[in-house]
C-alpha cells in the first residue's frame, strides 16, 4: 500500500530543492548584511504561548492550530508562526540582559496552519523572518520594511509593492474599537458566528471576514485612519519618509490592512508581487510593530518589529516570473578511474580536492571509460579527471572540460599538492560557481 503525503504538505526535492536553497541563502545573506544573527527555536511550543501572543481572537488560534496533548498530558502546538517562539526564547534565556539593543534575530523554518490547501496555501509551509527587539523607533521600523523589500528586489522581482498601514497607538486603538463596536452593533445579530465572537473579543477582526455579506457591511465601517492620534500620525509619517531614504520606492497606503495576528500595534505592512503571468497567491510576506508581545508572554517590557516571508509563495512567484535557467550548482569534478589501481589514486584525488573546497563525485563500481564519461555528464560535472594504469605510470593524467571537450594534461602533485595547480582557464571555471 502506498502512503501518501499528508494533505497540504509537500516534498521539496531535486531542482526545486536547489531553488529553495538559493532563496534561503539569499535571505540569510541579506539578514546578515543588516547584522541579524540566526536563531533556531523549537517547532513544538506550549499552546499557551500562541494563545497569548498570536491572540484568542485570531483565526490562527481559533481554527488553524495543530494542537494536541502529549503523553504527559501537556497541550502542545506545532508553531503556526515563529515570532512568538523567538520572543519566548528571548524571555526564557534572558537574552536582553547586558546585550546591545536592539536584539536582531533571523530564522528559517517550517510552520503549520490547518488551512484549506489552495494555490500558495499549505498546511506545512516555510518562513524566513526577522525580529528586532528593544529599540522602538521609526528608523528601525523603516529599516525592517526595507530588509524584506531589498530581499525581494535581490531575487530580481520587478514589481515588489509594500502595502502599509498604521494601527496607531493605545489611544487610537481604544477610540477605534469603540467606534467599530458602535457601528457593528446595528448589524451583528445577522452576521456570521465568527463575527459575533470577534465582536466580543476584537471587533477589528470583523474587517477581515471573508463572508461576502459581512464583508459588504465591513466596507462601510469607520476607517482607522480617521482615528489616528496626532502622535501616531506623526510617527507613521516619519516611517513613510524614512522608507524613501531606505530605497523603498513602491509604497501603497491601505487603511483597511489590519493583518491576522493580534500582537500588532503601530505600523503593519505586507509585500505583494503583482503580475498577470502568475496566480494570485496573496501576500508574499508581511510584518509589523509589536509593543506588548514580549511583556505579554512574561518577558521584559521591550517593543519589537519584524517580518516573515512565505518561502512557498516566494518560490512559486520566483520560479514563474524570474527564473530563466536551471539553478547552476554544477559538480566541480567527476573522477573517472579505470581499474583498481586507478580507483586508489582517484580516492586520493577526491579527498584532496574536497579538502581544498571542491565538490567531487567518484563511482562506487568499475565502469568502462565510455560509461564513466556518460556518468560524468549526467552528474552535471564541470570537469572529468581520467585515470588509468598508463596515466599512473607516466604521471600524466587527463582533465577534460565537459562543456567543450578540451583536454589538458596534469600531474599527480598538481591535484594533491598543497595548492591546486591548474591553468587559469580551469580555475576560473571552477570558481565561477
Ligand atoms: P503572516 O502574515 O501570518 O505573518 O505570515 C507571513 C507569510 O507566511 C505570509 O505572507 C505568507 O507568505 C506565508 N504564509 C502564511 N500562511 C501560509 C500558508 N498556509 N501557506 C503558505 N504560506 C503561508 C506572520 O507569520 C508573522 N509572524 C510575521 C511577523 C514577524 N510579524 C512580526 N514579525
Amino acid at each position: 500500500m502506498q502512503i501518501n503525503p499528508v494533505k497540504g504538505t509537500h516534498d521539496i526535492y531535486n531542482e526545486e530543492s536547489k531553488e529553495y536553497s538559493l532563496l534561503i541563502n539569499q535571505a540569510s545573506n541579506i539578514a546578515e548584511r543588516f547584522n541579524y544573527v540566526k536563531m533556531t527555536t523549537p517547532i513544538l511550543e506550549s499552546t499557551n504561548l500562541f494563545v497569548r501572543s498570536v491572540g484568542e481572537s485570531s483565526d490562527i488560534v481559533n481554527k488553524e492550530m495543530y494542537t494536541f496533548l502529549d503523553k504527559g498530558g501537556r497541550s502542545l502546538t506545532l508553531r503556526p508562526e515563529v515570532t512568538a517562539g523567538i520572543m519566548r526564547s528571548i524571555a526564557t534565556n534572558k537574552l536582553y540582559a547586558n546585550a546591545e539593543l536592539p536584539l536582531k534575530y533571523y530564522y528559517v523554518g517550517p510552520c503549520f496552519r490547518y488551512e484549506r490547501p489552495q494555490a500558495g496555501r499549505y498546511r506545512q509551509f516555510h518562513q524566513f523572518g526577522i525580529e528586532a527587539v528593544g529599540n522602538p523607533s521609526a528608523q528601525l521600523d523603516a529599516e525592517t520594511i526595507s530588509l524584506g523589500y531589498l530581499y525581494l528586489k535581490s531575487l530580481k522581482f520587478s514589481n515588489v509593492k509594500v502595502v502599509i498601514n498604521s494601527l496607531g497607538d493605545e489611544e487610537t486603538r481604544i477610540n477605534y474599537r469603540n467606534a467599530l463596536k458602535q457601528y457593528f452593533s446595528q448589524y451583528i445579530e445577522n452576521m456570521c458566528e465568527d463575527c459575533k465572537r470577534r465582536f466580543e473579543t476584537n471587533p477589528l477582526r470583523i474587517l477581515d471576514c471573508k463572508v461576502p455579506e459581512d464583508n459588504e457591511i465591513a466596507k462601510n465601517a469607520p476607517k482607522l485612519s480617521d482615528f489616528l492620534s496626532d502622535n501616531a500620525r506623526e510617527y507613521f509619517d516619519r516611517v513613510l519618509n524614512l522608507l524613501k531614504l531606505f530605497g523603498v520606492d513602491n509604497i501603497v497606503i491601505d487603511n483597511s490592512l489590519v493583518r491576522g495576528l493580534d500582537y500588532y500595534t503601530g505600523v503593519v505592512w505586507e509585500y505583494h508581487i503583482s503580475s498577470n503571468d502568475a496566480t494570485d497567491v496573496g501576500a508574499i510576506g508581511g510584518g509589523g510593530h509589536y509593543k506588548n508581545l514580549l511583556k505579554e508572554i512574561g518577558g521584559p517590557d521591550l517593543e519589537g518589529v519584524g517580518l516573515a516571508i512565505g518561502l512557498e509563495r516566494a518560490h512559486y512567484l520566483w520560479s514563474t516570473l524570474v527564473k530563466k535557467e536551471p539553478v547552476d550548482n554544477k559538480l566541480d569534478f567527476y573522477i573517472a578511474p579505470m581499474g583498481d589501481n586507478a580507483l586508489e589514486v582517484g580516492i586520493k584525488f577526491a579527498t584532496s580536492l574536497r579538502e581544498k573546497g571542491y565538490s567531487v563525485s567518484i563511482p562506487y563500481e568499475n565502469k568502462s571509460l565510455k560509461s564513466l564519461l556518460k556518468s560524468a555528464s549526467k552528474s552535471n560535472a564541470k570537469f572529468a579527471i581520467i585515470i588509468g594504469d598508463e596515466e599512473i605510470n607516466n604521471d600524466n593524467y587527463i582533465i577534460k572540460d565537459l562543456s567543450n571537450g578540451v583536454q589538458t594534461n596534469i600531474k599527480f602533485n598538481d591535484i594533491v599538492g598543497e595548492q591546486l595547480n591548474l591553468n587559469n582557464e580551469i580555475i576560473e571555471k571552477l570558481n565561477n560557481k
